[in-house]
């Protein structure tokens, strides 16, 4: 191990998000890289040696690491994703949107589809402030729409979101400085904001203000801005036209699914969720219970991930190896997992990969 020697903490996840991860760590270790893979026990393999799910030995091999690589959870390792987001401030969720010719998307003309979304990953209704509206009489607030006091709206939620200036500035920043580096490699060099401003002036309106505020900052960088209902329209419509879109943490989260199905499907969905100082990879899809077990599971959007993440460590000779791999066997076609209209086993699929390697 030499003084560059990068540690990655590996999280497998639940259910089939093991089969996706197992062979893309294989994968990376076959490229003879200057890595060191580290698998701490969390969720159920920590709970069957009789620790908590989420055990302070993990947290401790995150801190000591370079980054995380992480398979899907559906709750058995919630924990160790609570601590890679809250804990290392991982707020910019970047979610590629790329087509490669091969995959299965549903659109008519999905050649040229190549935008990434920016979630901030940290606030909004993510910060996890619900309650029962009657604890909210003390405060006598009004509802602006229905003109009435919460109070007499009976029995009933809330759930609050926040936006801070702190929050959006640096999740914008990183999305002009995303759209600055992607312009270098030909893209148009334009970022687009969502919002429900006209609902939400104050929280939402917040939000675009800063995003706007730091647009002139960036000159050289397009800028736009549409409400986010009509933004999902044209998402579709047109995606196209799209470069860099930056968006608050839920609208991010349910965008991020439809621009996987966009090109071909979750399967091929990577993302990166950096912070001032750690990142992990995760693919955006869950863990698929549904076929947990079968060994059929589209590893695409893990070994993504793990390309952004090698480009991430300063590897990005070999995240491009990787993309180019990857793009030949969809061109190829010939050795495609079920949900792209394929027959191949997810161990057939990477032995496809690896001869492309
Ligand atoms: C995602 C997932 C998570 C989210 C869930 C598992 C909490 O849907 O990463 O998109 O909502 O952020
Ligand atoms: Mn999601």
């Amino acid at each position: 191990m030499s003084a560059r020697t990068r540690r990655v903490v590996v999280i497998e996840g639940e259910d089939a998000a093991p089969e996706a991860m197992r062979p893309t760590v294989r994968l990376l270790e076959g490229l003879d890289l200057d890595l060191e893979f580290i698998h701490p026990r969390v969720g159920q393999a920590a709970i069957d040696a009789g620790e908590s799910s989420f055990p302070p030995e993990a947290r401790a091999a995150i801190d000591r690491s370079d980054a995380t690589l992480f398979g899907s959870t559906s709750g058995k390792s919630a924990l160790a994703l609570l601590y890679l987001r809250w804990g290392k401030q991982t707020f910019a969720n970047v979610r590629p949107a790329r087509y490669r010719v091969g995959y299965r998307s549903p659109m008519a003309v999905p050649e040229g589809i190549d935008f990434a979304i920016v979630r901030e990953n940290l606030e909004d209704l993510y910060v996890g402030v619900e309650g029962e509206l009657a604890d909210l009489a003390p405060l006598g607030l009004e509802s602006r729409t229905a003109g009435r006091p919460l109070a007499e709206l009976g029995p009933g939620r809330f759930a609050i979101k926040v936006i801070t200036e702190a929050g959006t500035d640096r999740v914008a920043r990183f999305a002009f400085e995303l759209a600055r580096r992607r312009k270098a490699r030909g893209r148009p060099g334009r970022v687009t904001c969502g919002t429900k401003h006209n609902m939400l002036p104050r929280s939402d309106g917040l939000f675009l203000e800063r995003v706007e505020r730091l647009a002139r900052q960036f000159p050289d960088i397009e800028f736009q801005s549409f409400i986010v209902d009509d933004l999902a329209h044209r998402l579709v419509a047109d995606p196209r036209r799209f470069d860099v879109v930056v968006l608050p943490n839920l609208y991010g989260d349910v965008l991020s699914d439809a621009a996987a199905a966009l090109i071909g499907g979750l399967g091929l969905a990577p993302s990166g969720c950096y912070g001032d100082d750690y990142a992990y990879f995760e693919s955006a899809h869950g863990t698929a219970p549904d076929i947990a077990g079968r060994n059929i599971i589209n590893p695409t959007a893990t070994i993504l991930s793990g390309a952004m993440m090698l480009s991430h460590l300063g590897m990005a000779d070999a995240a491009a190896r990787i993309e180019d791999g990857l793009a030949r066997v969809y061109a190829k076609g010939d050795c495609l997992t079920p949900d792209q209209g394929g027959s191949a086993s997810t161990t057939e699929f990477c032995e496809a990969l690896a001869r492309e390697l």
